[in-house]
């Protein structure tokens, strides 16, 4: 894991997006540069009770500032979508992409240029051990598979699989169009994009595990590894996917979180073990598990209980 840091942080821009999705930006140079492909941030927002908790966010991506970041300019500070840049000069922004559910996300997105909010990050150990990169070398693609907001964890991860000429190909569905955001940010790294809607506003009409079996079907002889961040249902209906085409897997996992240090145990899931070792934290151990590892379908309920 890369070092956290606690930091109060700049809003740069909180841009909205289609279907109450918005794009913020924060300039926080140390924790842009400590970010690996796969790891999240802990907002906190200033404010009453209910929102005393920090709100998780993955970190979506990672820019260079264009301008000095003073607080309060009006203009835009985060450079554009170019990718070569991105490679030459030190990321100092960190952008969260988030859809609002609830108070905290609403509270986020009355977020101005110049407001300030406390921020912890990077958090978790990201995609890539170098177990995860010699997985993905050795197979012929890597299908990052999205449901919803749960994009927000692959961009990263998409980039730096690309950076190394690693093909890739993305799966992207949400209820309606206004739910696929960020599609044209995956554009320079993978070989194409296939979407799916549940309404059929855009793509597949129906659930991406649909497209994404038929391209399974279509390339049975190929090794794929799955990549795979969205609501729990569409993870455990990917993951039957991964295991009947025998694909390896990688999730990453959105559960609800306390501390987000390993401390309260809220975001604990079961996985293959016993006692003590049948439990790990989302937060600390996470977000990111091999598919296998995990415990899926009723046995997930059992409580955690003695640890
Ligand atoms: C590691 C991690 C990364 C995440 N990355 C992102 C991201 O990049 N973008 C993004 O928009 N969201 C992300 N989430 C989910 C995000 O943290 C929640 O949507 C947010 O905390 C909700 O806060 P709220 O106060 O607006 O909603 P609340 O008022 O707390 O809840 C509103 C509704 O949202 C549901 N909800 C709350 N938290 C979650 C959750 N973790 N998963 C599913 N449903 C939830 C509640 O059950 C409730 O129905 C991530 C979560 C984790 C654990
Ligand atoms: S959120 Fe507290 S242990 Fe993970």
């Amino acid at each position: 894991m890369s070092r956290m840091y606690d930091e109060v942080v700049t809003v740069v821009e909180n841009r909205p997006l289609t279907g109450g999705h918005f794009l913020l930006s924060v300039h926080s140079p140390r924790q842009a540069r400590a970010t690996r492909p796969g790891q999240f941030a802990m907002v906190r927002l200033p404010g009453g009770l209910d929102t005393l908790l920090r709100r998780p966010m993955s970190i979506y991506d990672l820019k260079a500032a264009v301008a000095r970041t003073s607080v309060g300019g009006a203009k835009s500070r985060v450079a554009g979508h170019r990718p070569a840049l991105q490679r030459q000069r030190a990321p100092e922004i960190i952008q969260l992409l988030y859809k609002i559910v609830g108070k905290g996300t609403r509270q986020m997105a009355g977020l101005r240029p110049g407001d300030r909010l406390e921020m912890l990050a990077p958090l978790g150990h990201g995609f890539f051990p170098e177990d995860y990169l010699a997985e993905a070398r050795a197979d012929d693609e890597v299908l990052h598979v999205a449901g919803g907001i749960g994009i927000a964890a692959l961009l990263l991860a998409a980039r730096e699989l690309a950076g190394q000429g690693i093909p890739q190909r993305l799966f992207f569905g949400g209820r309606t169009k206004e739910d696929l955001v960020g599609v044209e940010d995956f554009k320079p790294y993978v070989r194409a994009t296939v979407l799916a809607t549940e309404d059929g506003s855009r793509g597949h009409c129906g659930f991406v595990t649909q497209p994404l079996e038929e391209y399974l079907l279509r390339n049975r002889n190929k090794k794929f590894l799955f990549m795979v961040c969205g609501p729990w249902l569409m993870l455990e209906a990917t993951v039957k996917l991964a295991q009947k085409y025998r694909h390896r897997c990688l999730v990453s996992m959105e559960n609800r979180m306390g501390c987000a240090i390993g401390v309260c145990l809220g975001c604990s899931i079961r996985v293959q073990g016993t006692g003590h070792g049948a439990y790990e934290r989302v937060c600390t151990e996470g977000p990111v598990f091999w598919a296998e590892k995990v415990v899926w379908g009723k046995e997930r309920m059992s409580r955690v209980r003695g640890i």
